[in-house]
């Protein structure tokens, strides 16, 4: 296996810590944080889905109106009354989510040996924006992609294209790192180079096809250099 040249990395769960959003539904709902938090991170990801592969993806919204969507759904199914100050409280969790407490070194690390570090992720420009902001990562990450400039979600194959386009390498030369096992799996799927972070001891995908490497923390991308 050749040496990745560039490191693209997946945002909620994988370099931002979406605990916070769990902890404050909790703390709102007492009893049924846990299947919020849940239920909300499904039907999000679900809306991109159903926005993507329908009628051509003319239904597409930006990440953060389906995160909102999801969150209006969640609360409805579990009978939870989501009052406009709770909405605004749960979504602007989304914009100051800490980052991973390794991601500091980590990126450092990859930027002493000259690697080119990135995100790729559903969420879109301003969603980005903040919560790399807010986690002081700016100086660390040289790409911010966003699905937003395809209007299509991954994991569709033009989602994936933007890092190869954007880097100016071919995808197996680039390594694409994310906790979530289906991102991880379409990654391998388009031909990147991939590291699945297993954080929360998961099964992986039982679709035939195993990401390039496991690791258990964002520590483990050091291991490809
Ligand atoms: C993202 C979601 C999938 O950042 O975690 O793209």
């Amino acid at each position: 296996m050749e040496t990745p040249r560039a490191v693209l990395f997946d945002a909620y769960g994988t370099l931002f810590d979406v605990y916070s959003v769990g902890q404050l539904a909790e703390q709102l709902f007492p009893g049924s944080g846990s299947a919020l938090s849940v239920l909300w991170r499904d039907k999000q990801i679900e809306y991109t889905r159903l926005v993507t592969t329908s009628s051509g993806g003319e239904h597409y919204q930006p990440f953060w109106d389906l995160t909102r969507a999801g969150l209006r759904y969640a609360c409805k199914r579990l009978s939870l009354e989501l009052t406009p100050a709770h909405e605004g409280r749960l979504m602007n969790q989304y914009l100051e989510l800490s980052a991973f407490p390794e991601n500091q070194e980590v990126l450092l690390a990859l930027k002493a040996k000259g690697i080119a570090t990135g995100i790729l992720s559903n969420g879109d420009p301003k969603m980005l924006g903040s919560v790399v902001r807010s986690a002081g990562l700016e100086r660390l990450l040289d790409h911010q992609l966003s699905i937003d400039s395809v209007r299509k979600y991954k994991t569709h194959p033009d989602a994936y294209a933007l890092g190869p386009k954007a880097l100016g390498l071919e995808a197996a030369q680039i390594l694409f790192v994310s906790c979530n096992a289906w991102d991880a799996l379409a990654a391998t799927w388009y031909g990147y180079c991939t590291l699945w972070v297993n954080r929360y001891q998961l099964p992986f995908e039982e679709l035939g096809t195993q990401p390039t490497r496991i690791g258990s923390s964002l520590r483990d991308v050091l291991s490809f250099f």
